[in-house]
């Protein structure tokens, strides 16, 4: 491979302890927990990923840690079990379409009020526009931690302290800030919802969702089916994480979270936010040295992750990528990200960005590399 530089898209390897991990367990039986006895390896292998994913967002309780096929799923479930029909639901304009479109299938259909929080061109979110958007009928906020498209953090904090006052519940997408920067889900949040194959570093199809003890007891199951519990039951069981989990697991995703999240808590959060850090101001610093390319989003690595999308007038961000993997074998990604909203709110839409983004095997020498190939261009 080149250089591969769309993080923000998928991790493009597990790490070496991990995929042993895998390659261990793939060599032995494969059995669903809660089925047979021999499945209490499955079990088991599902408690110590929820007790990692617990311990990196915050929940005192392993059993609120809920697994899905992947953020997609998880935000659908937590729209779908949250919202009630007549509610109001705020939503911000940099949402992912794994969020909007579930909230505007809502809309359309006259479940809900759906009001759209305008960011600010950068992306950023000035907390008095949710201030003055709520009303009396508004029941959930939902908001992405970051833009995906501009690398942008949003106040969640803050806007979530606001919500809560207002009795409003709230929902985070931490697609693109889980494993990269600190999260505490039980002291801001009523579900968090995680990717397992982006930041956390384990595999496609294996994400979910972290609940508060409240929403967890509020929140309806989207999916229903069989769970090897209750079975005399035509009814979900009440008790987590059997309510929300029907169905055969992936267990090979599940074991894959485990492994990287243990290893993610080893290395520190706070090691990766620096790493993240020091990558994106190097790049920024060195386009900023460039005549040509327009920083879409902040360009302030203190506030945003370690995503930069940009642009170069005349030229078509499609192009602009095709040439970068010709040219220099750079894998970027253009166009606009599954989040229209974003490029409405950067002014980008409909042509687009060539997005850039920075993760655990990304080294100084290869942003060099990329800005070179961008100068060359
Ligand atoms: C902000 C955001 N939310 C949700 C998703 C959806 O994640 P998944 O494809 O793993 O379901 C993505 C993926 O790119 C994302 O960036």
């Amino acid at each position: 491979m080149g250089i591969y530089a769309n993080y923000a898209a998928t991790a493009p390897a597990l790490s070496e302890a991990v995929a042993r991990e895998l390659k261990e367990y793939l060599g032995g039986l494969h059995l669903n927990a809660g089925r047979n006895f021999e499945g209490l390896e499955a079990g088991a292998i599902a408690l110590r990923a929820r007790r990692a994913i617990g311990t990196l967002f915050g929940a005192a309780d392993p059993l609120r840690v809920i697994f899905t096929s992947g953020a997609t799923a998880a935000l659908n479930m937590a729209i779908q079990g949250l919202v009630r029909p007549g509610d109001q639901v705020l939503a911000t304009s940099v949402e992912h379409n794994a969020a909007a479109r579930p909230l505007e299938d809502l809309r359309e259909r006259g479940v809900i009020d759906l009001v759209w929080l305008p960011c600010a061109q950068d992306g950023s979110l000035d907390p008095g526009t949710l201030r003055r958007a709520i009303g009396k009928t508004t029941r959930l906020l939902v908001m992405t931690h970051a833009s995906n498209v501009l690398g942008t953090l949003l106040p969640v904090g803050e806007c979530f302290r606001i919500a809560h006052e207002a009795g409003i519940r709230t929902i985070v997408d931490l697609a693109q800030t889980g494993g990269h920067i600190p999260f505490a889900l039980d002291e801001t949040c009523d579900a968090a919802v995680f990717a397992g194959h982006k930041g956390l570093g384990g595999l496609a199809g294996a994400g979910g969702l972290v609940l508060g003890k409240s929403a967890a007891a509020a929140m309806r199951p989207w999916i229903l089916g069989g769970t090897g519990s209750g079975s005399h039951s035509l009814a979900m069981p009440e008790f987590l994480p059997d309510k929300f989990e029907p169905g055969t697991q992936n267990t090979l995703g599940i074991l894959s979270l485990a492994a990287s999240v243990e290893e993610l808590l080893s290395i520190g959060i706070e090691t990766i936010r620096e790493r993240d850090r020091s990558l994106t101001s190097r790049f920024i610093a060195g386009l900023r040295g460039l005549r040509k390319p327009r920083i879409c989003g902040t360009g302030d690595p203190e506030r945003s992750v370690a995503v930069v999308s940009l642009t170069i007038p005349g030229c078509d961000a499609g192009e602009l990528a095709r040439r970068l993997f010709d040219g220099w074998g750079i894998i970027t990604r253009s166009g606009l990200h599954c989040s229209p909203l974003a490029h409405k709110t950067a002014g980008t839409f409909p042509g687009g960005t060539v997005r850039f983004s920075f993760g655990r095997g990304t080294t100084e020498a290869e942003i060099d590399a990329i800005l070179e190939a961008i100068a060359d261009l």
